[in-house]
């Protein structure tokens, strides 16, 4: 049996720096999540030292000269954050628009958004994106900063303060980079000590202690929605031959000269289908993720309208607007034979309905990639018997998988994912989540039968058990066991 100690828990290592104790964990999946292009925050949420308005560190890779390089940005305002120049971004209509543009990653929103400061930087936070400097902030003095026992070198750049309009303190960002042989935690924890080094001399008094956890999944108030969010395909589990097929079909999407320059066209519709549950939504994030595209879900009632031509002119908007969108674009029609099913001879309206917005979308479909080669579109469904075969022909749908229940092993696979992702994020090191005893193998015998869905869901009744049991009694409990994740996964079973 592999020792369950090593297999499920991410390494964590602790370092000393400027008085404080940084424990760096899962720095695999920091890394393997960074070169998927997605910069990666670590440091959200965390207690700043008195005096500091906001401090972030993002962790990414790119290629310099050829070579893959890590980059380490962090950013530090001292004293309090600027204000905004006008207005706040509220639920007014300008922004919900700021907003709604902000998240769909329009540049234009995210500049103006950018622009108002404090009320933008809020915006960034909800994002999980850093907060754009204030624009008077130009930066006006550079030091070189070395830490001895990595070698690494920051450059810290010390920038004028806002205008006296906008008030708050100034701000220091500080830059790194460390060729991809030589990358450790510790260059990790080294250079959160130059920011908490330099957050001390500004704070003056005590200065920064205390302990800091850098991860991949930073705690606080706003980590939760959004890690919900990001889902990446190396947390799909069970399913090695989809998640594969995946990553080639992001890399061609990815490359569209090369493509061109050999006259191939990449898929540009995916059809997943299989039972509830099984990660097939999942899937579809997790490709957005992978190729750093806006997802864009449509969801029925944005397409079935009870009113006559009402769900024709709704795909059509769909598409018109899909064949504009100027950023990468996963487009995900989640349940689409409830969208788009024939029903067969129905004469009533409300099967003449469907299938005429059947027959726009497999006109749309012909020839969206010419339009637009931003735009991939995925499909999912329960009940693939009931969409119609033209629609999904290849040249339309070119790929179709089935995404069938997971078997032993891919239930061991998704079980061990999840709960090393639970670990490594809410793990510290004075909070043991999970027991020494989890047997992984054991738990998917006792699952016999059941999704990724339900495995997430006795987990998540785990979750909810012990942190009732600590609000009742006030005192912490014993971590999940293997005994209370067999007693959760047998509660659900269904007799
Ligand atoms: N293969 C898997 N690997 C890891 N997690 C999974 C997997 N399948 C399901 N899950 C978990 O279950 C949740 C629900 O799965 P998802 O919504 O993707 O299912 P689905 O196939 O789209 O179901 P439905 O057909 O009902 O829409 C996911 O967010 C994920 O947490
Ligand atoms: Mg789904």
């Amino acid at each position: 049996m592999p020792q369950p100690e090593h297999s499920l828990r991410p390494a964590a290592e602790t370092f000393e720096y400027a008085g404080c104790q940084i424990t760096v964990v899962g720095f695999d999946e920091i890394v393997a999540a960074a070169a998927a292009d997605q910069p990666v925050e670590l440091l959200r949420g965390a207690a700043l030292p008195p005096g500091i308005g906001s401090a972030r560190l993002s962790f990414s890779t790119r290629a310099r000269d050829g070579d893959p390089v890590y980059r380490l940005d962090a950013s530090l305002r001292i004293g309090r954050e600027p204000q905004p120049a006008f207005g706040v971004l509220g639920r007014d209509p300008v922004g919900l628009l700021l907003a709604r543009r902000a998240a769909a990653r329009d540049d234009w929103g995210v500049r103006v958004v950018g622009g108002v400061g404090a009320a933008g930087s809020g915006v960034s936070r909800w994002l999980g994106r850093p907060p754009a400097p204030v624009r008077e902030e130009q930066p006006v003095r550079s030091v070189a900063r070395t830490d001895p026992a990595t070698g690494l070198r920051a450059t810290v750049t010390y920038h004028r303060p806002p205008s006296r309009f906008a008030g708050g303190g100034p701000l220091v960002t500080v830059q790194a980079s460390v060729p991809s042989g030589q990358m450790s935690p510790r260059h990790l924890a080294a250079m959160l000590g130059v920011v908490l080094d330099i957050a001390g001399r500004a704070a003056g008094g005590d200065g920064p202690h205390g302990e800091y956890v850098l991860s991949r999944y930073p705690m606080g108030p706003s980590s939760g929605a959004d890690a919900a969010e990001r889902v990446t395909l190396d947390q799909v589990g069970g399913l090695d031959a989809v998640v594969a097929q995946f990553r080639q079909i992001a890399v061609s999407f990815q490359h569209p000269q090369v493509m061109a320059r050999w006259g191939a066209r990449r898929p540009q519709g995916i059809l997943l289908y299989g039972p509830p549950g099984t990660g097939k939504t999942m899937l579809a994030r997790a490709l957005a993720a992978e190729i750093g595209a806006t997802f864009r879900e449509i969801r029925t009632p944005e397409i079935l309208d009870k009113w006559l031509g009402g769900s024709e002119r709704n795909i059509k908007r769909i598409f018109r607007d899909a064949r504009r969108y100027r950023e990468p674009t996963v487009m995900l029609f989640d349940e689409f034979d409830s969208i788009i099913s024939y029903t067969g001879a129905g004469m009533d309206a409300a099967s003449q309905a469907i299938n005429a917005v059947a027959g726009i979308f497999k006109q749309e479909m012909n020839d969206l990639i010419e339009h637009n080669p931003n735009v991939i579109v995925v499909a999912t469904t329960n009940f693939p018997e009931r969409v119609d075969d033209s629609l999904i022909r290849s040249g339309r749908f070119d790929i179709k998988l089935a995404i069938p229940r997971p078997d032993h092993s891919g239930r061991a696979q998704i079980i061990a994912k999840m709960i090393r992702q639970l670990m490594t994020r809410h793990e510290t090191a004075g909070f043991r989540m999970f027991a020494d005893d989890i047997d992984v193998d054991g738990l998917a015998t006792a699952s016999a039968g059941m999704t990724g869905a339900d495995l997430k869901e006795a987990l998540r009744r785990a979750q909810l058990a012990k942190a009732m049991q600590e609000a009742r009694t006030g005192a912490a409990p014993t971590p999940i066991s293997q005994h209370d994740i067999a007693g959760h996964i047998a509660e659900l079973v269904i007799r």
